[in-house]
This record gives C-alpha cells, sequence and structure tokens, in this order.
C-alpha cells in the first residue's frame, strides 16, 4: 500500500503483483482562494484526509474480491496460497519521502510509519519524480527501457533517460521556474484561479495559438528555462486593457500553451536525436495538458517514435505512481527504517 503527501494531494493506493488495484485520492480545495497552496492549510488538510483516503483504498483489503479496471478477479488461492483478506494480506506500506512540502511530508510519512510498525511489515521511501516517471508502468502497454521521459510538473520539469526502473538519470531539467508553474504564473496574469494550468488547457482549446507571438528563450543543452515566457507575458499585458484580455483570453492561453508547448517538444526531440532512443514518454502533472499530448503524439508519428501517455489520473500527483515504484523497490528489497525522515528537497 503507498500514501502520497507531498503537496496538496491526499492519495494511497494499492498494488498487487504489479497492478494497481485501488487509487483514492483527496484534493484539497482550500488553496483556490488563496492563489496557490498554502503550506500550513495543506498540512493541516492532510490530517483530515489521510484516515478516510486510506480507509478507502483498503476497502478491497477486506474482502477477497479486488477490482482491476472494472473487472472482479479473486487474488491467491493459488498453490499453497490462501485467498487475500484482511490488512495481514498487505506485505509492504511506501510513501512519498521526498521532494515536497514538509510539512505535508511529515503526515504521509508518520501514518505510513506507523502502519508498517502496526502491521509489521518493511518501509519503502520512494522519490515523488521517480514515481512521476515509473507512472508509464502502469499500464498494460508500456515502454521498454531504456525510454526517455519528460516529467514536467509544478515543481520540476526534467528530460530523463530511464535505464531501469530503479536506475533514472536526469539528462537536462529547468534553471529557473517549472513547466507548471510557467502555466500557474502566467495564468494568474490572465485573472485565472489557482491552479491555472487546467483552465489555461480549457480556454487554449477555443483559441488560436499562433495569434500572440512570445519569446523562446535559447538555453543550451537539454536544460530549460521559463522565468523570460513568464515576464515577455507580463510586459505584453501591461500594455493592454482589462477588455481587451478578456476579449481576447482564449487567444493568449492558447498561444502562451503553444509556446511552452514548443519550449518542451524541441529539447524532447533534442534529447532523442542525442540518445537514438525513440520510446518516448511523459509525465507529471502538466501531462495533463492537452496540447502537449496532441504535440507528442504527432511528432511521435512524424518522427517514428513510440510514445506513451499516462491516463490523466496518474499524470496529477496519485499514489498509484508511488505504488508502482514501491513496487519495483520491494523486489530489489530496497527498504528503509522506522527512523527514515522525509525531506522537502530531492
Ligand atoms: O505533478 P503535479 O500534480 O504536482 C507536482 O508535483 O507539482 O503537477 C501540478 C502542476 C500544476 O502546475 C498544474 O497547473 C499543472 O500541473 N497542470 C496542468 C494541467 N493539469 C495540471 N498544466 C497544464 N495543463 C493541464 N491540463
Ligand atoms: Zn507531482
Amino acid at each position: 500500500m503507498a500514501i502520497e503527501s507531498s503537496c496538496d494531494e491526499t492519495a494511497a493506493a494499492l498494488c498487487v503483483d504489479g497492478k494497481i488495484v485501488s487509487n483514492i485520492i483527496a484534493t484539497q480545495k482550500i488553496h483556490e482562494q488563496y492563489g496557490g497552496v498554502v503550506p500550513e492549510l495543506a498540512s493541516r488538510a492532510h490530517m483530515q484526509h489521510i484516515v478516510p483516503v486510506v480507509s478507502e483504498a483498503l476497502k478491497l483489503v477486506r474482502s477477497d474480491q479486488w477490482l482491476v479496471g472494472n473487472h472482479p478477479v479473486r487474488l491467491g488461492g493459488g498453490e499453497g496460497r490462501s485467498p487475500v483478506s484482511g490488512l495481514s494480506s498487505i506485505n509492504a506500506i511506501a510513501f512519498t519521502q521526498s521532494p515536497g512540502l514538509i510539512g505535508s511530508l511529515l503526515v504521509g510519512a508518520q501514518f505510513a510509519k506507523s502502519m508498517a510498525l502496526s502491521l509489521n511489515v518493511p518501509l519503502i521511501g520512494v522519490h515523488h519524480m521517480q514515481a512521476h516517471v515509473l507512472a508509464n508502468l502502469i499500464p498494460e502497454r508500456k515502454p521498454e527501457f531504456p525510454f526517455l521521459c519528460l516529467t514536467v510538473s509544478g515543481g520540476h520539469t526534467q528530460i530523463v533517460l530511464a535505464h531501469a526502473p530503479l536506475h533514472l538519470e536526469i539528462m537536462g531539467e529547468t534553471i529557473d521556474d517549472a513547466a507548471g508553474e510557467a502555466f500557474d504564473k502566467t495564468a494568474k496574469l490572465l485573472g485565472l484561479s489557482y491552479p491555472g494550468g487546467p483552465l489555461m488547457d480549457r480556454y487554449a482549446q477555443l483559441g488560436d495559438p499562433l495569434k500572440f507571438s512570445f519569446a523562446e528563450p535559447q538555453i543550451p543543452e537539454l536544460n530549460f528555462s521559463f522565468s523570460g515566457l513568464k515576464t515577455s507575458v507580463l510586459y505584453f499585458l501591461q500594455k493592454q486593457t482589462p477588455a481587451f484580455i478578456e476579449e481576447n483570453r482564449n487567444d493568449l492561453c492558447a498561444s502562451i500553451q503553444h509556446t511552452i508547448v514548443n519550449i518542451l517538444m524541441k529539447k524532447l526531440q533534442k534529447a532523442v536525436k542525442q540518445t537514438g532512443i525513440k520510446q518516448v514518454c511523459i509525465a507529471g502533472g502538466v501531462s495533463a495538458n492537452s496540447g502537449l499530448r496532441k504535440a507528442l503524439q504527432e511528432i511521435g508519428v512524424e518522427k517514428g517514435w513510440q510514445t506513451f501517455i499516462p491516463a490523466f489520473e496518474y499524470c496529477t500527483d496519485n499514489a498509484a505512481m508511488i505504488a508502482i515504484t514501491a513496487y519495483h523497490k520491494y523486489l530489489a528489497g530496497e527498504f528503509i527504517g522506522l527512523d527514515a525522515v522525509p525531506s522537502a528537497r530531492g
């Protein structure tokens, strides 16, 4: 069983033999009114959500019927195995150990430790960004190693070369803002509420991506920069009237999104060229973006790549990705002690 509590989602999931059988998420709505995640409020909300979320995720353990997709399956009962039932069938507890908001991480860590202690099972600490990449191993159709993954979230933007489940190499990353921040900060300039990424995506679908053009940064190698885009959007908007911004909201969203997606896809193409690896995935909250998903599919077809995009529920923060990562750590015997501490930085 895995717990994710690194930011503003409280989540729990169960993984059986590499398959996700339950995936529960409680989103914290309280931050919307503050225009961003308030760490203290996030920790408090995790405290309120963690018991109901974990209980819901564990509901299935109380019977010997589990749902895989919509299909009930009977587990165990095979040679020498008794049907799965009760908490005693859980053989490890995993949690997000880093990176994230420390107060949020502590809630998940402490809960996971208590469960591991009471069930007398090993504890597994998971790196949140590694888990985003490995979310690509959840579906039936998965990439083969080695593969490339563009990991784009609210806190990170990375191009990762995945050699094996537990051997990831960061080939490039942002030198300032993350792609998700670029969405959220520019959306805020347009007067959209937090988190602006999904809203910008929705308006962008109704707009013209070529109506406005914003400068793309020239950053060496496989690194990214998004702070310049935010500034150029700010300077552009400062010269406009509120009525102009309102009237052109869809086109502005489409044009900003187009610029962000272009920046990301150019570096991804560079990484493919550099490595010769044509198994290409995306991951992280921004991989839910319809413009990015479409661009990956189109460029993939054009260039002969095999592309992989996680289902929406596995893009933004979730515990299924923590569970699949923990599954591989379990197989490798990578456990931590009850004295392990979470850390805000990776
Ligand atoms: O991975 P995630 O859920 O949390 C972090 O680990 O940061 O990513 C959250 C980020 C936010 O910046 C949010 O605006 C962005 O993902 N996001 C999107 C979309 N859905 C979520 N950005 C653009 N388009 C979307 N559809
Ligand atoms: Zn995340």
